[in-house]
């Protein structure tokens, strides 16, 4: 298997281009099942999500074309079969999104259930409520979500808890149902807003996207469109962090700061200088060692999951006690286990950590659980004496483009081995 050995104790120093944004791109791709014409979607991450998502929408029978640039173009035209089966679903749980759109189009969809995941159990019952009060019927039968409608009708659905995927199925499904659906209790996050405006850019009528209270007219069909998807905020955050931890100064290029908000305030609270304009953001630390924060995860516009672990890494060499608190999800924490083999200092208590800073981490060989979980291993190992090898690194390729070249770009001594 290959590997990721970072040497720590280099100074990031430059700039770097964010990529399109993994949790935007992937709900989009699943969306243009629902035009009646060929849709382009451009600024699309080479990730490993997306080319499962691109064998997933082919199985289907859409057709694809990428381009060098990658744009993806996606002929939803062809016949279509509207059963996800298991081998494709169980390596992705967001292939769950052709749920929406498959049943909205085609009034019928089977979509395996997504196994198990590191982070949490993460069922999909809020999907499927949202769906059956649009009049669908749906039932869960040999490992499949099956579900059938003749057309979707207009409903109210007020989701029990805010579910980012939830809400962007029922939304994707909402916009070709007969009447009018509001839905309370929508995930405000920005990749959510962005699937919303490109579905608008496809003929659909919605309101109140980025609020908790969507309402959404339904239309008879959606055309093709072009549509360029929004930078990745968690990329973004992930630079900026590697900026703080090793004092440098790093400028996230083709970004937004206005989908950073909290994270900026945290690093502005652990001591960065940093600068914003319409598309950048530059991290300024002058060399000073971060001071610990305190943070607890929780929905848009609080602080994000996503980035809790990369703020545990943060704090491991930190100045001072930093409490991390997550609300989202009930088993992130397996990176903890691994900082500490790298010497850091941090008791867990249910939900909460607490990370007392120490002066020099250690290099150590250290397995990857999941994707942040991933990220926050090498940002430690980019500050950690010695080298840091990381073992299970797939999962940095699901939601991370190119992250050793980006890296090494800022000055990061940081190599991909095979295995
Ligand atoms: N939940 C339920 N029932 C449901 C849906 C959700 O109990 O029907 C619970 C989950 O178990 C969790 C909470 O609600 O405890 C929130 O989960 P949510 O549904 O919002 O998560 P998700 O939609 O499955 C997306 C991102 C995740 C990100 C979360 C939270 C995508 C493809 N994935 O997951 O991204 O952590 O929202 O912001 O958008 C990542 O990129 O590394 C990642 C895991």
């Amino acid at each position: 298997m290959a590997k990721i050995i970072v040497t720590g104790g280099e100074v990031l120093n430059g700039e770097v281009q964010i990529s399109g944004a993994k949790n935007a791109v992937l709900p989009i791709l699943c969306a243009t099942l629902l035009a009646d014409s060929p849709i382009s979607i451009g600024n699309v991450p080479h990730l490993h999500d997306v080319t499962t998502t691109v064998g997933l929408l082919g199985a289907l029978g859409a057709q694809l074309s990428i381009d060098e640039k990658l744009t993806i173009t996606v002929d939803p035209t062809h016949p279509i079969n509207t059963v996800a089966p298991y081998e494709l679903v169980k390596t992705m749980r967001a292939s769950i999104l052709v749920l929406g759109p498959l049943l909205a189009k085609y009034g019928h969809a089977e979509v395996s259930l997504p196994g198990g995941c590191a982070i949490g159990s993460r069922p999909v019952e809020q999907h499927i409520r949202g769906l059956i009060a649009l009049g669908a019927d749906v039932v869960v039968e040999n490992g499949f979500v099956k579900a059938k409608c003749d057309r979707l009708k207009g409903g109210r659905y007020v989701f029990d808890m805010v579910t980012v995927t939830g809400t962007e199925n029922v939304l994707s499904a909402a916009v070709l149902a007969k009447g009018t659906t509001i839905l309370e209790n929508c995930a405000e996050e920005p990749e959510v807003v962005d699937l919303a405006h490109c579905l608008m850019a496809m003929g659909a009528k919605i309101e109140g996207a980025g609020t908790n209270k969507m309402i959404i007219e339904g239309v008879d069909s959606l055309r093709g469109c072009h549509y360029d998807v929004m930078p990745d905020r968690i990329e973004t955050g992930t630079f900026l962090i590697a900026g703080a931890m090793t004092g440098g100064r790093v400028v996230c290029r083709k970004t937004r700061a206005g989908i950073l908000d909290v994270v900026l305030q945290k690093l502005e609270d652990a001591g960065a200088e940093i600068t914003t304009g319409a598309d950048f953001i530059e991290i300024n630390m002058h060399g000073r060692r971060p001071k610990a924060v305190s943070l607890t995860t929780a929905p848009y516009p609080a602080f994000p999951t996503d980035m809790q672990a990369q703020f545990a890494a943060m704090n491991c060499m930190a100045d001072g006690v930093g409490v991390i608190k997550e609300t989202i999800f009930e088993n992130r924490f397996m990176h903890m286990n691994e900082l500490m083999r790298l010497g850091a200092d941090i008791q867990i208590d249910g939900h909460t950590a607490i990370i007392r800073g120490v002066e020099t981490l250690t290099g150590a060989p250290i397995m990857a659980t999941d994707l942040r979980a991933s990220a926050s291993l090498v940002l430690a190992g980019l500050v950690a004496k010695g080298e840091t090898i990381i073992d299970r690194i797939y999962h940095i390729d699901r939601g991370y483009e190119n992250i050793e070249e980006k890296l090494g770009g800022l000055g990061a001594k940081i190599r991909r081995v095979p295995g």
